[in-house]
């Protein structure tokens, strides 16, 4: 730092500021430079996040693979009815020979016996002489689907003809009373597993829709992985995400996003790790498996999927891979009789680490390796410049978990030096798990440890100091997952207060993440979450809205003592610099009953703009929204005139976003 004439007209400032208000905070004037990656996002597929939730996939059970491993009462035919129309008869079976792939064993059988023909005369409005003559599948979606008028929808399935003559299929979207909104036709031609595809367009809009495929011919015919898509998705990808809801994702510009958990990453025992293998290539050839949230994974969201998106939306794409050992709530240890952390036998370890090896070929690799031409094969012969992986998500530190996480961090330390690699320091934000967590992760010179804490927003408002004293020389820190428990403006008002600090130690914090993220109306295992939607719409939560005022107001440098405040718990404060636009920014956070006031200085900087813009998100400290009532609560944008120096009121309960556009070059110190 050069000592000029500004330096020291700051330090009259400061001095000025500080006789003015007493105690105050006092930093020596300097910037520092900080993570790039700090604000992402964490997606788990919890709350019917992505099965039901972001994928847009309408129907559920598509490959009657769900089972009572997944929840006691589903089965092969759940979310499915049996269908006859106008007196037709024969049965609907599940079977298991030649399906389309081992990894997909289940289909239906549907064998048309008889095609009835409509009554006339005095009986022919009696419910069964109604619609076409046929008998078939019905699906209900995911607590029924909505259809749009006007709207096109991709219809594919796979299907085998068993008896001897092709078979006329009648596709059709229809509403609660089986008025139909779209219909097509098709004919099942051939003795081997072939996909079948329509579009529908819908007539009239429907809340509560289902698709028939009704069989109108004689004879037998297998079902497989029937399907249903907006074309609308999110870039119109196909197999793609629910457009809504993937946008509120990319608006929040997130520099990366963790995927896919969580718990579910490490699962519950070890044939339920998440194996990033199973869930790419073609649809019909994933294999499915239980949820341990309590539901299905169809894998239909898997890893090409979250690449895809993650590029889509310039994120960093932060895959977690299981550290060989399964979730230590695994069978149900938070309940009584859980069999714990499971490991994966010794002798099964180099096949795991090849496994994490591959996937870093399957991300960088280029088309013409191995994995890279799967990859390529899915669409995608660039790489996805996979920087980060994640090994372990919150687990128990047992001498199992070191032996394989070190074996994981060794091989991949050795093959791809260029890949930064994440340890796992437990669910807690201190204690043996997390103390063992960062000595194997230092011990491994990883250059992240992902912590992990659910708390009270006062616990937030007493450690705004958390990171201040963490030692700059061990590995930085990923808040993966972390947020106060409840979706009131006073729980999101704390997480503000304790963002400021993460910019302000984002040179040892380089990464954090809200969670969980997406949380369906029915179906909502965790309590705390970012966006609550249904079928139809959404709410965003006074956390989202906090954490997208932070993603969205972000930069590369941080500068102590711009914001001068009394030294006081309720308030929190910090000053950010974005080189690429010139931007500086202000983040004030008021956690009190009552406005408080802010002293700002910033004769630091040079040709500041007078007109800034100014977010402010305030209210009363229960204030939430809901689906019912999503608008409680936003932030209200306005201009706002800036001098050198001012003073702010920060209103009660309050975080202040002022974005200061600046002429030139600015900076007078470093
Ligand atoms: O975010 C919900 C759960 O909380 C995650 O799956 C787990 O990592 C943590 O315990």
């Amino acid at each position: 730092m050069t000592f000029n004439s500004v330096n020291i007209k700051s330090i009259l400032i400061g001095v000025f500021g500080f006789l003015i208000f007493g105690a105050e905070i006092a930093h020596a004037q300097q910037s520092k430079k900080i993570s790039p990656n700090l604000f992402g996002l964490f997606f788990e597929d919890i709350n019917y996040a992505a099965d039901g939730g972001l994928y847009a996939e309408m129907v559920q059970n598509r490959s009657f693979e769900y089972s009572p491993s997944d929840t006691p009462d589903w089965h092969s035919l759940t979310s499915w009815n049996y269908v006859t129309q106008v007196f037709s008869y024969g049965t609907l079976n599940i079977e298991t020979t030649n399906p389309i792939h081992p990894n997909n064993p289940h289909y239906a059988v549907l064998n048309i016996e008889h095609v009835g023909k409509p009554v006339t005369g005095p009986q022919s409005d009696i419910p069964q002489n109604k619609g076409t003559p046929g008998l078939g599948v019905k699906n209900t979606g995911y607590d029924t689907m909505i259809i749009k008028a006007g709207e096109t929808y991709d219809f594919s399935m796979f299907a085998r003809q068993i008896s001897e003559e092709p078979i006329s299929i009648v596709v059709s979207l229809q509403d609660t009373d089986g008025n139909i909104l779209a219909e097509k036709n098709l004919t099942i031609n051939s003795k081997d597993w072939k996909r079948y595809t329509v579009t529908l367009t819908a007539s009239e809009s429907s809340n509560s829709a289902s698709i028939l495929v009704l069989g109108t011919s004689k004879g037998t015919l297998a079902l497989d992985v029937v399907s249903l898509f907006p074309q609308k998705t999110f870039k119109n990808r196909k197999n793609g995400l629910r457009s809504d809801l993937a946008q509120l994702l990319a608006d929040m510009k997130p520099a990366f996003i963790r995927f896919p958990g969580g718990c579910l990453a490490h699962g519950d025992g070890i044939g339920n790790m998440y194996r990033w293998k199973n869930t790419v290539g073609p649809i019909e050839q994933r294999l499915e498996q239980k949820n341990l949230w309590g539901y299905h994974q169809t894998m239909g969201l898997g890893y090409f999927e979250y690449f895809q998106f993650c590029e889509d939306i310039g994120a960093k794409p932060v895959p977690v891979l299981p550290a060989a050992v399964s979730c230590q709530n695994s069978g149900g240890t938070w309940r009584v009789g859980g069999i714990g952390q499971q490991a994966l036998p010794m002798e099964a370890m180099q096949d795991y680490i090849q496994e994490v090896l591959d996937l870093i070929e399957w991300a960088n690799g280029p088309a013409t390796s191995k994995w890279g031409a799967v990859r390529a094969a899915a669409g995608h012969p660039e790489p996805f410049n996979l920087e980060f992986i994640g090994v372990g998500n919150e687990d128990k530190m047992t001498s199992e978990f070191e032996e394989r996480f070190n074996m994981i961090a060794k091989a991949v330390k050795a093959k791809h030096p260029e890949i930064q690699l994440i340890g796992t320091s437990g669910p807690f934000s201190d204690g043996e798990d997390f103390e063992k967590g960062w000595e194997i992760a230092n011990e491994n010179n990883v250059s992240l440890v992902d912590e992990h804490y659910y708390k009270q927003p006062e616990w937030f408002l007493s450690n705004l100091n958390r990171y201040d004293s963490y030692d700059r020389k061990q590995a930085g820190v990923y808040l993966g997952e972390y947020a106060s428990w409840g979706n009131k403006l006073k729980n999101a008002i704390a997480e503000a207060a304790y963002m400021t600090t993460l910019e302000r130690n984002a040179d040892i914090v380089k990464m954090a993440s809200y969670a969980p993220l997406f949380a369906k109306k029915g179906h909502t295992q965790w309590k705390t979450d970012m966006i609550f939607f249904d079928n139809k719409k959404f709410a965003l939560t006074p956390n989202y809205y906090v954490q997208k005022m932070f993603s969205t107001n972000y930069g590369d440098t941080y500068y102590k003592n711009i914001i001068s405040i009394k030294k006081d718990t309720t308030l929190s404060a910090s000053c950010i610099k974005d080189s690429e636009t010139g931007d500086i920014i202000l983040k004030m956070v008021n956690t009190g009953t009552e406005q408080k006031r802010m002293k700002v200085n910033l004769s630091k900087f040079k040709n500041l703009i007078e007109n800034a813009e100014k977010i402010v998100l305030e209210g009363n400290a229960e204030a939430e929204n809901t689906l019912d009532n999503p608008n409680h609560i936003m932030p209200i944008e306005s201009n706002f005139k800036v001098d050198k120096s001012f003073d702010y009121l920060a209103p009660p309960m309050s975080l202040t976003v002022i974005r200061i556009k600046t002429a030139t070059e600015n900076i007078k110190i470093n």
